[in-house]
């Protein structure tokens, strides 16, 4: 495949641009695609190659790689002089992701192919030394951000050709090699098109168990229960052993499937993350994220000089479970009260900043105090009154404030363990969370909201979705200011207490609703013995 490019140039004065051209790329700030055109002019002359428009290092090292791939195909990067320009220059180009658009940039500018062609095409690639095309981070958010508009395709490498097949718009190629994709411009070997990726929710990927296995626990079930259909946060607080950590791992088998746009967007901030290793190279499932209480506040929430999501957008649609809540560093949990008020992480640089969606289900576990033992009805606590009081300084009102679900998991009764276990199946739960989901569903798509949850519901919305029963109202209001409960934690009340209606599909706020939505602030009060909280297993046992 050898050839001479000088030969094919011939006639063209030194030092005089022998030829020029446009290739399309994208750089990701957070999800968002920012077009960049990479303009390339070559000259015959000294060995020179210019990178201008703010090429971050990762963008300044192309030209080792390009170099090397270029060789591979017959074309010696050394025989001329070339300028590249990275249009606009205010927006920062971090990653490797230009490589293919460079080199196709000067293969473009030295003949090897008609370069208009590439116009209207979005290039995305990374190569390797041999001139093969390694996998990118984000092209689901880079084309469907991108094609449409004026692109109207895109060739993408092999490996990234399943997640860019979940875009089910914009004709989109891929090619494994350099060579591959110039035997295409040279119209010698079409690139073959994505295919659209099939999909199918996997309801349980992560789950190990089933509700079924689990004995006693009616308040806490009926706490997961609420906190899966109106996608509430939840508390599970307790001693040791009492399955606080087995519950909340069983959160994921009552949830609903992934819809296919929540699998799409949950698709896009994974594959930004450049988490999508699984060989289906999608997000099927809802995701489980569980970090190690050691995690730092960027690893939680996001950061890093080129934004990365964290994993609270890891859990975006998902769970993002926090066992021994208490023991998370504090910087970490005062960092998670913006994106738990709106459901984004909004991340500043000095030149750019970057957004992602954070909307997952926080389940957050932990001991009333240090030794474990505080809420436990027969054993003692042996810590000090400071001891406990450090403990809790972690957490603060306005942290707590925002798990709108409180739970005392106690220890099981002895004769629960006992017995066999005949709790309710996780299946059977699951149908009641569905059937509540889409309730909430068909009243906000019918008043054209954006949300989907009761979870996200404000305090006008509620006045109109969540009409109060008289009985209902006085009740909350005389529990409201004898409790001095803050605004936020009325708004919470009666969210819940509209997730509660929903299981039942009642339309109306009725005086039970209210107070099983206030039971963990009613306890946590003072106001609610431990074995007045406790609830008949019965109750939530099949038929
Ligand atoms: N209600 C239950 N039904 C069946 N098994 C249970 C129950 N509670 C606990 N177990 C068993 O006990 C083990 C320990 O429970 P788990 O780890 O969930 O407790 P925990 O409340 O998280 O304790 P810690 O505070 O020490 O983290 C579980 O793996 C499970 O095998
Ligand atoms: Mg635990």
């Amino acid at each position: 495949m050898q050839e001479n490019i000088a030969g094919v140039m011939d006639g063209v004065i030194a030092g005089k641009p022998l030829a020029y051209a446009r290739v399309r790329s994208c750089a990701l700030l957070g999800l968002e695609p920012h077009l960049v055109t990479i303009e390339v002019s070559c000259t015959r002359g000294p060995p020179l190659f210019r990178m201008v428009g703010l090429p971050e290092a990762p963008v300044r090292e192309a030209r080792v790689r390009i170099a090397s791939a270029l060789a591979g195909i017959g074309v010696l990067l050394d025989e001329y002089a070339i300028t590249v320009n990275l249009a606009p220059a205010d927006v920062p180009k971090p990653g490797a992701m230009f490589d293919l658009a460079l080199a196709l940039g000067v293969l473009g500018a030295v003949g090897r192919f008609a370069a208009h062609q590439l116009a209207d095409v979005l290039v995305l690639g990374e190569l390797s030394l041999d001139g093969s095309l390694q996998p990118v981070r984000g092209v689901l958010p880079q084309l469907r951000g991108l094609l449409g508009g004026a692109l109207r395709g895109a060739i993408v490498p092999t490996a990234n050709a399943i997640e860019a097949g979940l875009l089910r718009s914009g004709r989109v190629l891929h090619g494994g090699s350099l060579a591959e994709v110039v035997q295409h411009l040279r119209g010698e070997q079409a690139l073959p098109e994505v295919m659209p990726t099939p999909f199918a929710p996997n309801a349980s990927s992560h789950a190990v168990d089933d509700l079924r296995h689990v004995r006693g626990q009616a308040r806490p079930r009926r706490a997961l229960e609420i906190a899966a259909a109106g996608n509430h946060n939840l508390l599970f607080m307790g001693p040791p052993g009492g399955g606080k950590t087995l519950l909340a791992r069983l959160l994921p088998t009552i949830l609903p499937p992934l819809s296919f746009e929540e699998a799409v967007e949950a698709t896009a901030i994974h594959s930004v993350a450049g988490v999508l290793r699984n060989e289906k190279g999608i997000v099927d499932s809802r995701p489980f994220r569980a970090p190690h209480h050691s995690i730092s506040e960027a690893g939680l929430v996001g950061g890093g000089s080129r934004p990365r999501p964290g994993e609270v957008s890891l859990a975006h649609y998902g769970v993002l479970f926090m066992d021994e809540f208490a023991e998370f560093r504090r910087s970490a949990l005062e960092a998670l009260r913006q994106p738990l008020e709106d459901g984004v992480v909004c991340i500043a640089r000095a030149r750019t900043h970057a957004t992602f969606p954070a909307r997952p289900l926080v389940v957050a576990a932990m001991n009333a105090c240090p030794c474990g033992y505080r809420s436990h009805p027969r054993q003692r606590c042996r810590c000090s009154p400071h001891q406990v009081a450090r403990y809790h300084q972690k957490l603060s009102g306005p942290l707590l404030d925002r798990l709108d679900v409180h739970v005392r998991v106690l220890p099981v009764e002895v004769r629960a363990l006992s017995a066999a276990a005949d709790g309710e199946s996780s299946a059977s739960v699951r149908a009641r969370v569905i059937a509540a989901r889409e309730r909430q569903h068909a009243r906000y798509v019918s008043r054209a909201t954006r949300h989907r949850t009761n979870a996200e519901l404000s305090l006008d919305e509620l006045d109109d979705v969540a009409p109060l029963e008289r009985e209902a109202r006085r009740w909350l209001e005389q529990t409201a200011a004898d409790l001095g409960w803050s605004a936020r934690a009325w708004v919470k009340i009666l969210r819940v207490a509209r997730t509660i209606a929903d299981i039942e599909g009642s339309p109306r706020l009725g005086l039970r609703h209210v107070e099983e939505a206030s039971l963990g602030r009613l306890l946590d009060s003072g106001r609610l013995s431990a074995a007045a909280f406790e609830m008949p297993d019965a109750q939530s046992r099949d038929g």
